[in-house]
């Protein structure tokens, strides 16, 4: 049978880890400071959320949905400007994620175009702010 994303990212315990690693490296690069800026000091609860949504997103238990009745992110990040940089930063950060979890080359192929589309999707500015 064919696994899930989520099943090959190492299921719950994975994919926790993929959502710390996500946060750790967005706290550590510098080349993210625009995204970071808009999170809080403490990243606990928010690492908590990205688990939860990425759990259900990825093919495993839909913990978001279960606990906030909603899987629309546009919602939740209108009060923040998200252009094309925001968007490439997020995605910066999961790469870094993604390598710091030590996920192979194959998988993290496969995941590009779906984290692309995920993240443009969130994003709500055509261009920059001025
Ligand atoms: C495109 C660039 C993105 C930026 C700049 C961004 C930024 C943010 C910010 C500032 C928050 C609020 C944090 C807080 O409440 O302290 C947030 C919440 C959240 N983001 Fe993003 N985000 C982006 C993309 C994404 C993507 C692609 C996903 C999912 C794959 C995602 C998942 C979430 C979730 C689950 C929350 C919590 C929503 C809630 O309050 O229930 N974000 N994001």
């Amino acid at each position: 049978m064919r696994q899930t994303p989520y099943e090959m990212l190492g299921g719950e315990e994975g994919i926790r880890k993929l959502a710390d690693a996500f946060y750790d490296a967005m706290d550590d690069r510098t080349d993210v400071q625009e995204i970071r800026d808009m999170h809080a000091a403490n990243l606990d609860e928010i690492k908590e959320k990205l688990f939860e949504y990425l759990s259900g997103w990825l093919g495993g238990p839909r913990l978001y949905v279960e606990k906030y009745k909603s899987v629309c992110l546009t919602e939740p990040h209108a009060p923040y400007a998200i252009g094309p940089k925001e968007r490439d930063q997020w995605l910066v950060c999961m790469d870094d994620a993604l390598e710091r979890i030590g996920t192979d080359d194959e998988l993290k192929e496969l995941l590009k175009k779906p984290f692309f589309m995920i993240a443009d999707t969130v994003r709500n500015q055509e261009t920059e702010a001025a």
